[in-house]
């Protein structure tokens, strides 16, 4: 396994294995990985002849006031995990190397990033936006793997592969949780005990949300009503957000009718988690 911090380095070893037609998946990331970040690695590899992985906390998808000086890192625990799942590179740029001094350009998928996590994250989402599209013209991947975890990062990414004519499909997987329930995040870390336990509420309330709709119930507010009651009674949860929309336009729906989404945001304490389920082709997903 190789790892490459130059841009140029980086695009001349891609240039090698597309010169041999050689298919490569990637898989983007901040770090600090978990058994969601390697069912993606798994993902890549199986379908793949090269996987690439990017290792890059990103300061544009950050606010001011959010967490990324403290976002945790750990490389050296990132790489030992990553050589033994059998990765072939990993491309570990330093923040200069991405956006050098003067750095100008960005991409906006309008409307769908200002939604759900785009409200209470402004600009989020065009750091995404554009840190992914830089990742994909240096690693050019025929595959990229991201997780359903973050449902939102899923469609726009989507939306702006389809837009830009971008040669590359996009593979969400599902979302992977720890044996209680809650969804695993980087994130997870900075819960102290009681907020760990008290977040248990987010998956709770999908379940229930699951069990009106498998019930068949279809009217939205009545599911996000009975969601909120049950994550309001729990004291150490703050709602950021409870919804249920459309799953490739995010408008909220009265009725389900086609593939909807229903997203949750919340905050424990200081850490806001997301989580969410899915209902596509008549089937829920979480
Ligand atoms: O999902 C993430 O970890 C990040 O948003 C991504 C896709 C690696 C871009 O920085």
């Amino acid at each position: 396994m190789e790892v490459i911090s130059k841009a140029t380095e980086l695009q001349e070893r891609i240039k090698g294995w597309k010169q041999k037609g050689l298919t490569v998946g990637f898989v983007p990331t901040m770090g600090y990985l978990h058994e969601g970040h390697l069912s993606l690695v798994r993902g890549a590899r199986k379908s793949n002849d090269k996987t690439a992985v990017s290792i890059f906390v990103n300061p544009k998808q950050f606010g001011p006031a959010e967490d990324y000086n403290v976002y945790p890192r750990d490389f050296n625990r990132d790489a030992a995990l990553l050589e033994k799942e059998g990765v072939d590179l990993i491309f570990y740029p330093g923040v200069e190397e991405m956006y050098p001094a003067g750095y100008k350009t960005y991409v906006e998928v309008e409307d769908l990033e200002n939604k759900l996590c785009g409200r209470s994250r402004p600009g989020h989402f065009r750091g995404v936006c554009t840190v992914v599209l830089k990742l994909f013209n240096l690693i050019q991947p025929d595959e990229a793997y991201f997780g359903w975890k973050d449902a939102q990062q899923v469609i726009i990414l989507k939306k702006m592969v389809e837009d830009l004519n971008l040669p590359v499909k996009i593979r969400p997987m599902p979302l992977i949780r720890e044996e209680d329930g809650l969804a695993l995040s980087s994130r997870n870390i900075y819960l102290n005990q009681q907020e760990r336990q008290a977040a248990l509420v987010l998956y709770r309330s999908l379940l229930l949300a699951e069990k009106m709709i498998k019930n068949g119930e279809r009217e939205a507010a009545r599911i996000r009503e009975q969601m909120v009651n049950l994550i309001s009674a729990e004291p150490l949860a703050r709602i950021d957000y409870v919804e249920i929309v459309d799953l490739q336009t995010l408008e909220p729906l009265a009725t389900i009718e086609g593939d909807a989404l229903v997203a949750v945001a919340v905050y424990f304490g200081r850490t806001r988690l997301i989580d969410n389920l899915r209902f596509i082709s008549g089937v829920v997903e979480k």
